[in-house]
């Protein structure tokens, strides 16, 4: 089970899911790339995002920032405890999309919020790359750091 138990692997392929669903809304017609991004909180919840570009090329938001800023919006501010995210599938040179700088500063934020470090489930077309957000963003500035 590479680690993991069965239930969290169903979890995990639930999460992807939701994603690639996210992905599906995705406004972006200048790019062409679809992005899908999904959070899991501890308490089960699952909070969804898509890219959303525009016309001012530069304004375009990216699939995470908007799934972060609908979890916040909600109320929610802790126990991020996973994160999945997909792009095309033919796109990519065939390796798992990664979350952009700013994407992870942003999950940043809410995961300092509830002291959790999530696993970023990055989608490839035939693989999924699994890494600890501290990793993709080592030495992080965050809220603890204003105090
Ligand atoms: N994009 C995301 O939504 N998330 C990322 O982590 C990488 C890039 C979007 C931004 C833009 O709409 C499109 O993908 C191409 O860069």
């Amino acid at each position: 089970m590479g680690g993991g138990t069965a239930m969290s692997k169903d979890l995990d392929d639930a999460l992807i899911a939701a994603a690639r669903e996210a992905a599906g809304q995705s406004y972006s017609p200048y790019s062409d790339f679809a992005v899908g991004a999904a959070l899991r909180f501890a308490d089960g919840r699952v909070v969804t995002g898509t890219n959303v570009e525009n016309a001012s090329y530069g304004l375009g938001l990216c699939a995470e920032t908007v799934a972060v800023s609908k979890a916040m919006a909600d109320g929610v501010r802790g126990g991020l405890v996973a994160v999945a995210v997909t792009g095309p599938q033919d796109k990519g040179g065939g390796d798992p999309i990664t979350p952009c700088g700013r994407c992870r500063q942003v999950l940043n934020e809410l995961a300092q919020l509830g002291g959790t470090d999530p696993e970023i489930l990055c989608v490839g077309p035939d693989r999924v790359n699994r890494v600890r957000l501290s990793t993709l963003l080592p030495d992080a500035f965050g809220p603890a750091s204003l105090e």
